[in-house]
């Protein structure tokens, strides 16, 4: 399998590209063969963390290959994790970080769609994820939508792992978690129809202001806390999401649970048409389906729908700057 990695040279690229290398993804016996894109001033500092990826003498590594050219590098690719993104610099407004991204997401999604593989999967992790996800998308005409996904797997297990610590059960026992919307702070971790143990997260927790005002705030803010704390944001956990996410969507998720990713809206649960929000999703083989008939009540509604109204409010601005 030929793996893309954008922005391989930055911070998550170097927790990443050890864990695919070693075979997190799929397996120790499946050997995987690493494309590695960067920016050209990014390229010598790559070639140094190539030379460590050859030093692990990974029996798993069949090939490894860097530039700086989306066509060269997306050529044959089967499975593409677009992590690279420029990141806010001082005095930069939203829509300056928009036009920015957009730039680099029309020209690899214009990239992977003409010289990716039939059977590409895309994957975005790079900031704000679930809108770069629709500007390549929207710049890849011939890729069947649902090849794009963004990361809310980072989310997903940040929510399972506030839940077991409250709850004092292993992560293990923790269940159908949801993250619905945005991958932002307006994100929507879903307890109401987790489980702890095979009971009612909500009932198992029966304290409704934890849930409101401690859990929901604490999953959503968590990537403020993380460059509060260390001065620069998520990598390690970033990575490892990442790897989780393209795992379960490759080989499938476990039969007794769902996962969260932002895939584009077939109009369930009323998120509109078209935008990449995250929802409860099964997976099997490189599908993914919505899971269906949850009961939605007012206090997850409001919530579920501020998220999806900022995704429609990116979506509107990308559309201004002429990015889809
Ligand atoms: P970083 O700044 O350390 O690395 C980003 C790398 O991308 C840099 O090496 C840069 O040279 C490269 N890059 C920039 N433009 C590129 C282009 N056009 N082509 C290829 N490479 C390019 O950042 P990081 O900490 O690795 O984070 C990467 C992104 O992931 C950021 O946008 C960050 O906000 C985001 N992120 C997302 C999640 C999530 O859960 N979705 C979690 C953590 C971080
Ligand atoms: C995260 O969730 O850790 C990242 O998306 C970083 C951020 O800006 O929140």
């Amino acid at each position: 399998m030929k793996v893309a990695v954008t922005g391989a040279a930055g911070q998550i690229g170097y927790s990443l590209l050890f864990r695919l290398a070693s075979g997190s993804l799929l397996g120790p016996d499946r050997p995987i063969e690493l494309r590695l894109l960067e920016i050209e001033p990014a390229l010598k500092a790559l070639e140094g963390v190539v030379m460590e990826l050859d030093d692990c003498a990974f029996p798993g590594l069949a090939g490894v290959e860097i530039g700086s050219d989306p066509e060269k590098i997306f050529d044959g690719v089967n499975l593409a994790l677009l992590v690279g993104a420029r990141p806010r610099g001082p005095g930069m407004e939203r829509g300056d970080l928009l036009e920015a991204n957009g730039a680099i997401f029309t020209a690899q999604g214009k990239a992977l769609n003409s010289v990716a593989a039939d059977d590409i999967r895309i994957g975005v992790t790079g900031n704000p994820a679930n809108t770069n996800a629709l500007i390549a998308m929207s710049n890849a005409p011939d890729i069947p939508q649902e090849r794009f996904s963004a990361l809310t797997r980072l989310d997903h297990n940040r929510a399972i792992s506030q839940l077991a610590r409250k709850t004092g059960a292993p992560v293990t026992d923790v269940k159908h978690m949801t993250i619905w919307g945005n991958h932002s702070a307006t994100q929507y971790p879903d307890v109401f129809h987790a489980e702890v143990g095979g009971r009612n997260a909500a009932e198992v927790v029966d304290d409704q202001s934890w849930i409101e005002n401690d859990f929901i705030p604490t999953v959503a803010k968590r990537g403020a806390a993380i460059i509060e704390a260390r001065g620069s944001s998520s990598a390690a956990s970033a990575a490892s999401a990442t790897i989780d996410a393209a795992r379960d969507w490759l080989l499938g998720s476990a039969t007794d649970d769902w996962v969260s990713m932002a895939v584009v809206s077939d109009g369930s649960y009323d998120v509109p048409e078209g935008l990449i929000s995250s929802f409860p999703v099964t997976t099997s083989a490189g599908d993914w389906t919505i899971v269906q008939g949850l009961d939605i009540d007012d206090f997850s509604r409001v919530r579920i729908d501020a998220s999806t109204a900022e995704l429609a409010e990116e979506r509107d601005a990308v559309r201004e700057l002429g990015l889809i």
